[in-house]
């Protein structure tokens, strides 16, 4: 995997970090969730949170002949303070990914002809759209002073993508067989 394109290497190294962070902040929000008595909303950052971290590293990965220091500007959410709130800025977060960032992101790879950024941005913007709709459905029942339920919450080690529950055989964004996926 390369990149060949400042701009393209640019847009790797933000969503790189934006990812990472993501990654972070699921695991610290899942803990309160666990801790506050929603412990499948807490599993449910945990297993998304793996998602984010498989998407930092396909965007590290295509970014592997850049080798040395770089100062990365990234958007993050902040902000811990109850379950609503925090899902609240998952959703966010998510949003913005779908809407704005990696649409241009994307658009931009496809530009520059970078194939292998293209790969990892379009992996990142379709397991996206699905995540903020988990986090959305996963609010509303929080609303109601609810966890979510028990079933098993399976994540694409590949392209992030995240099912609850045994619904599909493969992955509907990369093809990928269900027995490489992790569950949570
Ligand atoms: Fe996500
Ligand atoms: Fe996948």
């Amino acid at each position: 995997m390369s990149v060949n394109n400042a701009m393209t290497a640019d847009f790797l190294r933000s969503a790189y970090g934006g990812e990472s962070m993501a990654h972070m902040r699921y695991l610290i929000w899942g803990e309160s969730a666990e801790k506050d008595g929603y412990p499948n909303i807490g599993r449910l950052f945990k297993g998304i949170a793996y998602a984010e971290w498989c998407h930092a590293k396909n965007h590290f990965n295509v970014l592997k002949d850049q080798v040395g220091d770089n100062s990365v500007v990234a958007g993050a959410v902040f902000g811990h303070t109850n379950i609503i709130e925090n899902l609240q800025g998952a959703i966010n977060g998510e949003l913005h990914e779908i809407d704005q960032m990696y649409p241009v992101y994307l658009e931009s790879a496809r530009f520059q002809n970078e194939k292998d950024a293209q790969r990892s941005f379009h992996f990142a913007l379709e397991a996206e759209k699905i995540h903020a709709k988990i986090f959305q459905d996963a609010q509303n029942i929080a609303r109601e002073g609810k966890d979510i339920g028990s079933e098993t919450i399976y994540v694409c080690p590949i392209c992030g993508f995240t099912e609850i529950g045994d619904n599909v055989d493969e992955c509907p964004v990369c093809g990928a067989k269900k027995e490489m996926f992790k569950s949570f």
